[in-house]
């Protein structure tokens, strides 16, 4: 049975939500699910944006059945080519052998690599590029590493709507809704996005800065992402989530403690730490279990976190590998910007400390170390207790040291769009009101 929603009054959502996937890409869990959005607009010509993962073509073919109607399908214009947007791109060329491609030159590349037969059908863009449909056009911008170098994002100059590709997207099924307005984002599905993000594209973040530069260009009223709700409301909130992952700045001033405990006494230190943290006045803490914690949540907390502290005991003379793979996801991730605390545990030739604070520093950029560190000869003792003491004391002078500089920053970015909108004002002013401008601000 179909399954559809109107998006404008001439653009629909086709897509499907997928509950059956455990693991995305095969690796992250998504236990609450994921959608993979399609669009369709019917103007003089229709055209298809993008198609679905492959488990779900079914009910994305009876979607577009049920839009078109009995008009052919004129366009497919493809952002990505990952299959879980792409897979269902054969299946739609041989129902629609009227159908022509629109898509850049190394799209075409990958898709004659995953072996799709488009020879004769191809209309390759290049960036600004514009396509009339009737009432629409559309430009292209190339949106390379957002999260493959194909990618690119549509935008539709007559309604102000962004097929944003990757960009904009969530993990979590939508259920029923489509929308922003009709979920609550902030309380329901932030954590599915950050995960999402961090974990697909937080490696590229200064592609996705040059992106977000590009769509400051663009007078953007809705992004209908890939994943998850389309944004036709509150779209400055999400746009400031996605500045502060991709230049890797915390999104709040809180403490991740993460232990890797193999028979308890590195996991007492480390509540006892997060214990400590909430008597003198830090309670934005979250603890984890290395071992139990799938590493696209811990990825996910540690791009949320303004500190994080390592505990560790020492095996086979190394980290404890599990803390190893987590470490390891943050270097091939480019997490930056962190203040790092340690917890060593070992009963012989203890190691872990050091080995921590040398793979943070050979491998993290702008991190800094907490001097203070605790080390566990097997259990807590009571001078274990003098340096938990030092070592929470400094986690809370950071935080308010950290307090500033983001206060800081976030000072600097104001200043920076405030400029920038008076820029703009600028630019639209006729010579006369100019002049009169300038001359008020001289004697403002
Ligand atoms: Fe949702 Fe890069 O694919």
């Amino acid at each position: 049975m179909h399954c559809v929603r109107k998006v404008t009054d001439d653009l629909f959502w086709i897509g499907a939500n997928d509950y059956r996937t455990e693991l995305f890409e095969n690796i992250h869990p998504i236990p609450e699910g994921v959608s993979y959005n399609s669009y369709v607009l019917l103007d003089e010509k229709t055209v298809l944006f993008d198609s679905v993962d492959w488990g779900v073509c079914r009910t994305f073919l009876e979607n577009l059945a049920y839009v078109l109607q009995d008009r052919p399908l004129d366009y497919m214009v493809i952002n990505h080519l990952e299959p879980d947007h792409a897979a269902a791109i054969g299946e739609v060329l041989l129902r629609h052998p009227e159908t022509t491609v629109i898509s850049n030159e190394k799209a075409f590349l990958f898709m004659n690599q995953f072996g799709f037969d488009v020879e004769g059908r191809m209309d390759t863009v290049k960036e600004g590029d514009t396509r009339c449909f009737g009432k629409h056009t559309v430009t292209f911008l190339f949106a390379e590493m957002v999260h493959w170098p194909e990618a690119m994002v549509t935008f539709d100059t007559t309604n102000g709507v962004l097929f944003s590709a990757d960009a904009f997207g969530s993990f979590g099924n939508l259920g029923g809704r489509l929308f922003d307005d009709e979920v609550n984002f902030d309380r329901d599905w932030i954590d599915n996005a950050r995960r999402y993000f961090t974990n697909i594209v937080g490696k590229y973040g200064p592609f996705v800065q040059r992106l977000l530069g590009k769509a400051k260009t663009a007078p953007i009223k809705m992004f209908c992402p890939l994943h998850g709700p389309v944004w036709r409301t509150n779209l400055a909130y999400y746009i400031d989530k996605h500045d502060k992952w991709s230049r890797y700045i915390p999104e709040e001033n809180g403490v991740m403690i993460v232990y890797a405990s193999m028979y308890g006494n590195t996991e007492s230190a480390a509540q006892a730490l997060a214990s400590r943290l909430c008597e003198k006045g830090i309670t934005n803490i979250r603890v984890y279990d290395v071992s139990k914690t799938h590493v696209s949540y811990l990825v996910a907390e540690a791009f949320k976190y303004s500190h994080i502290i390592l505990a560790s005991v020492t095996y086979n003379l190394n980290i404890y590998p599990v803390m190893e793979d987590f470490l390891h996801h943050l270097k091939v991730l480019n997490l930056s910007k962190r203040v790092f605390g340690i917890i060593e545990n070992g009963s012989w030739a203890i190691k872990s400390g050091s080995l921590m604070e040398q793979y943070i520093n050979d491998n993290l950029k702008d991190c800094r170390i907490i001097n203070s560190r605790v080390t566990i000869n097997s259990s807590g003792n009571r001078s274990n207790e003098i340096e938990m003491d030092e070592l929470a004391d400094d986690i809370v002078k950071s935080i308010a040291e950290e307090e500033k500089v983001l206060a800081a920053g976030e000072a600097a970015v104001a200043k920076a769009a405030e400029e920038a909108a008076e820029k703009e004002a600028i630019k639209k002013m006729t010579a006369r009101e100019r002049m009169a401008y300038y001359r008020s601000k001289r004697n403002a």
